[in-house]
């Protein structure tokens, strides 16, 4: 089959590496030598004992007994395709990203996930699904981690293992498995107010999206584009489905759990394997970077806030094809590792505080979820660039680096200049951010203190079905709630958001309704929110 391609540090890559995993005609062990049989120990005697000295059968199970790795601490249950990106050029003007010039292609990897179940749960319950990319540019991995909700449930990072054990199951039932039906769960999100935008999203029909194929993503917080000359441009990420966003109803996702927990899974993989290739546009609403990082009242580093888009409009500036399911689900989907970090030139970060904390989050998680730290040299990983890193040596290093020198400069690898700051070009520079002037504290901003507005033109945005839809879900999770104060605790948040809503739910829970503790804000819907209106296509 000809030589091996190999990358630059001299390893077999990609179908390569997989051929040479499995090849040959017979059967072997892992050092392959061929073996006559792999289906009886070697016994003294057909009725004897079971030998010691049967390597086969020791390597055999040994190896099996290691098959399975930690699952991730959330979005444990997914499922991904490959594709490619094509860009329009319509950004090239506020960044300097070369996968973002005109009709350029590169090769992507998406994971479609629920947050909560486990790895083996079902697909279609009420949840926040996870939408991210890798974008294999010629400048480095680009990794876009998003969800299909465009706010998450709280403002800082440091609340981020809190909320979790609060979703996850309880500790001492273990029940229940994905779904947000718990006490745990809605005592957290009634008495950290922040959590009711997302919350309520949660129990909007965007929990229960009819496929993956038809959600949106978005990348949740405000990064910062750089373009050629240096000019810096807030924005935030959106995915828009071709197909257009749908949802199931109730009482079909319940019907569908049973009968098939695989179907978003299915979904996904019968599409692409029928040519029906799903597809999304990429798109930004820009902002001008100005100290103050807010846009028309609205903080941009706060992650439970959107900027409506009839405020500022979603330019599209390229498209996604989904075009080829994996070959191995272990490999790919299982072993693919997306962090916020994976940046290329022309795409920065901003001071939002839930960001900061998972800039740490996923490189530390990943060194346990996936063996050490040399996971980017799993196939799934790998850029599509050179890598010329000085890393070395730790668990699990498959590549035979050359040299004796990984240090720069040095003067006995060849040389290899490297004079700090001189070689700018192509390369990652931070953008020069003025940092304020500042006391440290422990402390939000006065500018994330309101919880409700948002919430409460999320609400105003909806159809009458949508909201009776949203009724039916507050009123069916808190229902299973055993603490009657979290219940009145919940009617109370809903207040703040609106009585019809808040009235809905009291009279499903057969509870009264509380008075709003805060003056409902003054906000205009907006119509983008709702899904109405969006068909399946025709053709
Ligand atoms: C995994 C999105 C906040 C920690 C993921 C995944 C997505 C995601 C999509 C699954 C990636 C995959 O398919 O492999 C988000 C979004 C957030 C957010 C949109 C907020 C805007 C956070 C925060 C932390 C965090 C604040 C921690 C401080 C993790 C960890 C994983 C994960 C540890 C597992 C990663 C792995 O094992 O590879 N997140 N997340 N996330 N997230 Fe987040």
């Amino acid at each position: 089959s000809g030589p091996a391609t190999v990358s630059p540090t001299g390893q077999p890559t990609g179908a390569d590496q997989a051929r040479m995993a499995q090849s040959g005609s017979y059967l072997t062990n892992a050092q392959g030598t061929r073996l006559y049989d792999t289906d009886h120990s070697l016994k003294a005697g057909p009725r004897g004992p079971v030998l010691l000295q049967d390597h086969h059968l020791r390597e055999k199970v040994m190896h099996f007994d290691h098959e399975r790795i930690p699952e991730r601490v959330v979005h444990a249950r997914g499922a991904g395709a490959h594709g490619v990106f094509r860009s329009y050029g319509t950004a090239a003007n506020v960044t300097k990203a070369a996968f973002l010039a005109e009709d350029v292609e590169t090769p992507v990897f998406v994971r479609f996930s629920t947050v909560l179940g486990s790895r083996g749960s079902s697909d279609t319950v009420r949840d926040t699904r996870g939408f991210a990319t890798k974008f294999y540019t010629s400048e480095g991995v680009f990794d876009l981690v998003g969800n299909n909700i465009p706010v998450f449930f709280i403002q800082d990072a440091i609340k981020f293992p809190d909320v979790i054990h609060a979703g996850k199951p309880h500790p001492d039932r273990e029940i229940p498995q994905a779904q947000s039906a718990h006490d745990t769960f809605w005592d957290f999100v009634t008495l950290h107010t922040e959590a009711t935008h997302h919350t309520l999203w949660n129990m909007s029909d965007r929990g229960i999206p009819r496929s993956y194929r038809t959600m949106e993503g978005f990348g949740v917080h405000t990064f910062r584009l750089v373009n050629a000359e240096g000019g810096t441009t807030l924005v935030k990420f959106h995915w828009k489905p071709k197909l257009g966003v749908h949802s199931l109803v109730w009482e079909e996702a319940q019907i569908i759990n049973g009968v098939d927990p695989d179907f978003h899974r299915r979904d996904l993989y019968d599409a692409i394997e029928a040519g029906a290739y799903p597809q999304w546009e990429f798109g930004i609403q820009t902002f001008p970077d100005t100290p103050d990082q807010t846009f028309e009242g609205i903080d941009l580093l706060d992650p439970t806030n959107i900027v409506p888009e009839e405020l500022a409009p979603v330019q599209p500036i390229g498209l996604l094809t989904l075009d080829r399911n994996p070959s191995n689900f272990f490999a790919e989907t299982e072993q693919v590792a997306f962090h916020v970090g994976h940046l290329v030139p022309g795409i920065d970060i901003t001071d939002d505080p839930l960001l900061a904390g998972r800039l740490f989050s996923y490189l530390d998680t990943q060194i346990t979820r996936l063996g050490g730290p040399n996971f980017p040299q799993i196939p799934i990983n790998r850029p599509h660039s050179p890598v010329n890193d000085m890393l070395r040596d730790g668990f699990h290093q498959t590549a035979v680096h050359r040299g004796v020198a990984p240090y720069r400069p040095n003067s006995l690898d060849g040389g290899c200049p490297f004079t700090p700051g001189a070689d700018l070009e192509g390369a990652y520079v931070e953008t020069p951010v003025r940092v304020p002037e500042a006391t440290k504290v422990r402390d939000a901003p006065e500018s994330f203190q309101d919880h409700f507005s948002q919430p409460r033109r999320f609400w105003l945005s909806m159809s009458p079905p949508e909201r009776e839809h949203i009724i039916g879900a507050y009123t069916f999770e808190l229902a299973k709630c055993y603490e009657q104060a979290i219940r009145e605790r919940a009617l109370k948040v809903l207040a703040n958001i609106d009585p019809e809503l808040c009235e809905g739910v009291a009279a499903g829970l057969g509870l009264p309704a509380p008075a709003p503790t805060v003056p409902l804000a003054d906000v205009e819907p907006s119509p983008a929110l709702s899904q109405v209106g969006q068909t399946w296509p025709t053709d």
